[in-house]
């Protein structure tokens, strides 16, 4: 079936696009993401990136790409590559602007970055942490594993989950809503996520992990929501920010749906043109 498929469609009714093989070539195209012009720009030697003994280039990383601390969303699920290391003891961290997106667990081997391109959607990076000469994003298509799928509108692009988890953050696939977007109800969202900021008296699942927090939540559904602190959890010293702010969780939740929604109409219309274009143009 050709045609504009995303529009309207939800993740169940689209097919994956064999998008490797069709209109955009992925993993031989070019990247235009702010990723791949930092990294020209450190190729030409116009700027460094600076390595810190606590957070590797994180701090760096996110000055030259102009993101900021304030976007921190911490998540403790073991839903990622490094899914080892990470545990409700030791969130993965995650930060965003509109176009670029950075994950950070304390002491792992790499950084985990994707940058988002008109055409291709996300593209994948991994940079190591410890500190070398000449620090380089290696682009990584292993990601698209996960990063691309029914739940990205079958483009590779963000994504954002919600799982119940035990208390060292496995997930129990069978639980909660497996695709995240801006149109979930808050109590199905953040399960496996930190969240601080209040709420009123709406509930979700974040700061729960664990069969006893999750029981207790069932009496009282505002078991450990209204967070403002995390100390509660885990060391927070360990990350350049204290906070899993819900603003920020609702702001990713829009864009990374959102995204993926617009790669995916492009790749359709362009497909699309390029099938029955010449029909028009013959008017
Ligand atoms: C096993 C599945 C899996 C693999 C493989 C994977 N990721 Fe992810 N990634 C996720 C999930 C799920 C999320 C959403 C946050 C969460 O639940 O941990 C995510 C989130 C991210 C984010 C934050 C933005 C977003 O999409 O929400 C970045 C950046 C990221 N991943 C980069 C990478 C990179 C780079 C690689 C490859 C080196 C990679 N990921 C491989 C599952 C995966």
């Amino acid at each position: 079936m050709n045609g504009i498929r995303a529009f309207g469609a939800t993740p169940s009714d689209l097919a994956l696009d064999p998008f490797d093989e069709g209109t955009s070539s992925y993993s031989k195209a070019k990247d235009t993401s702010p990723i791949a012009r930092l990294q020209e720009r450190i190729d030409r030697g116009e700027t460094k990136l600076s390595h810190d003994a606590q957070f590797g280039y994180l701090l760096s990383l996110m000055e030259e790409l102009g993101v900021s601390t304030h976007s921190q969303l911490l998540v403790f699920s073991k839903t990622s590559l490094q899914r080892e290391r990470i545990t409700p003891k030791t969130p993965r961290a995650l930060y965003f602007n509109d176009d670029v997106y950075l994950g950070f667990i304390p002491g792992a081997p790499f950084i985990e970055v994707s940058g988002m391109d008109s055409k291709l959607g996300g593209v994948f990076y991994s940079i190591d942490q410890g500190k070398t000469g000449r620090p380089r994003f290696v682009r990584t298509d292993q990601c698209l594993e996960c990063h691309t799928s029914t739940k990205t509108l079958g483009v590779p692009g963000p994504l954002v989950r919600s799982f119940i988890t035990d208390a060292d953050g496995v997930v129990d696939m069978a639980s909660g809503t497996s695709l995240v977007n801006h149109r979930t109800p808050l109590s199905e969202r953040w399960g496996g996520w930190y969240v601080t900021g209040t709420h009123g008296a709406q509930t979700h699942r974040g700061n729960l992990s664990g069969r006893e927090a999750f029981a207790l939540h069932e009496k009282e559904p505002n078991h450990l929501g209204n967070q403002m602190d995390l100390r509660r959890f885990f060391d927070v010293s360990r990350y350049p920010a204290a906070t899993s702010d819900i603003v920020a969780l609702m702001t990713l939740e829009h864009q990374a749906h959102m995204q993926n929604f617009l790669t995916r109409l492009n790749q359709d219309s362009t497909s699309a043109l390029r099938q029955f274009g010449h029909l028009n143009m013959k008017k």
